[in-house]
């Protein structure tokens, strides 16, 4: 195996990230800088505001990943960094400094898509895990705050390819998560304390009918129209769904009163959330997590069977809720599934899983042309 040093750096949304990985599967340092306390008062990520902080950031991100890796850059054998999709300014941050660097370095640029990079993320600590025979066929679900897609994926030889078989046709389903978030006064990002929440509401007192899940193409069921099955998502109307039951249950004036509250504490920890949020509030928050993953699931899990995969990987940001996880494995080992998730530390964006989906690349010799540019709607297929 061809062994080499690659410094993955990534900057495509409120992340600024720099890591050392070793030939695609030893993780030598994974440095991750978030800007989440920048976007917070928004409720979501100013891309003005990212490109901003990723410019401040990424040099001391970058020579933290070295030092802590105990590399040098001369001892680097590429660098790789993310294309697309994300924030053209965001993105452009990020490459535009590992092209200097490429260049002073005189070293290989690589490019990558950030949704490639999620599906090397899983791929990388499998490799750790000392897996190294994931079957084929291989489903992928990268659901996170911008993506949710699903991918048939292929490795003929160090080249791997991807076929897309669904995609959501509007909000993807972190964003989801960060819209019914900010709707009830629960700050950004929304799914992890959607998910700290849940827990004490009960997940079936509201209902939320699958048609509001539902995009119309799919009600003749995925055959309908001769091509190939797809497997869309949906998910701007379960927003919708919850913007109802708030106006029809009378719930904004207890929004605002916690969102009054919980602006004037600091860091705000579940306790103060809990004490702010009533039994109908919690409810609905549980109801719409169970809502959530029940339909990730089963769709993935009716692709996977149209499909007859052989293995399922989920990975990006969603990928770090632990209800997810454990519907995915339960339902998945009923199917005799064998289903992966990255760690919840490579679940959310970082580079380590960049300079492992650079990997492949290296030993094919795919290095990006200097005049390349960052592609926000860069698609992976
Ligand atoms: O992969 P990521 O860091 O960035 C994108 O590429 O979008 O994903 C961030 C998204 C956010 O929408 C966030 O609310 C969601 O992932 N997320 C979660 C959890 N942790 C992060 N959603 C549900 N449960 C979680 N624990
Ligand atoms: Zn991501």
């Amino acid at each position: 195996m061809l062994e080499a040093y690659i410094l993955g750096i990534e900057s495509s949304c409120d992340e600024t990230a720099a890591a050392v990985v070793r030939s695609g599967e030893q993780v030598l340092s994974n440095v991750v800088y978030s800007q989440i306390a920048t976007h917070q008062p928004y409720g979501g990520v100013v891309p003005e505001l990212a490109s901003r902080e990723h410019l401040r950031a990424i040099v001391p991100v970058v020579r933290t990943a070295l030092a802590e890796a105990g590399r040098s850059y001369q001892s680097l054998d590429a660098l790789a960094v993310t294309q697309g999709p994300g924030l053209a300014g965001a993105l452009l941050v990020g490459i535009s400094y590992s092209k200097a660097l490429a260049y002073a370095l005189d070293k290989p640029l690589i490019a990558v898509n950030h949704l490639e990079g999620h599906i090397h993320a899983v791929l990388l600590e499998e490799r750790q895990k000392g897996n190294r025979e994931l079957r084929f066929p291989l489903l992928a679900l990268v659901v996170s705050g911008g993506h949710t897609h699903l991918y048939l994926a292929a490795q003929r030889e160090d080249t791997w390819s991807y076929t897309n078989i669904g995609r959501t046709r509007d909000d993807a389903a972190g964003e989801a998560f960060d819209k019914v978030a900010k709707l009830l006064a629960l700050g950004y990002p929304g799914g992890p304390i959607i998910e700290r929440l849940s827990p004490h509401g009960n997940p079936r007192a509201v209902s939320f009918p699958p048609a509001q899940i539902k995009h119309p193409d799919r009600k003749e069921g995925p055959r309908s129209k001769g091509s190939p099955p797809r497997f869309d998502f949906s998910y701007s109307g379960i927003k919708t769904a919850v913007l109802r039951y708030v106006e029809g249950h009378r719930l904004e004036s207890s929004i605002e009163a916690r969102r009054r509250n919980l602006s004037l504490i600091e860091r705000p920890k579940l306790e103060d959330y809990l004490a702010n949020c009533d039994r109908q509030t919690l409810d609905l928050v549980a109801s719409f997590e169970r809502a959530m993953v029940e339909d990730l699931v089963e769709k993935t899990l009716a692709a996977a069977e149209e499909y007859a995969v052989a293995s399922l990987l989920v990975t990006g940001g969603v990928a770090a809720n632990q209800a997810l996880r454990q519907q995915f494995i339960k339902d998945a080992a009923r199917e005799g599934l064998p289903v992966c998730f990255p760690s919840r530390q490579l679940s959310t964006d970082n580079a380590a899983m960049i300079a492992a989906a650079a990997y492949p690349k290296f030993t094919t010799r795919d290095f990006a042309p200097l005049e390349f540019s960052a592609e926000a709607a860069l698609a992976l297929a």
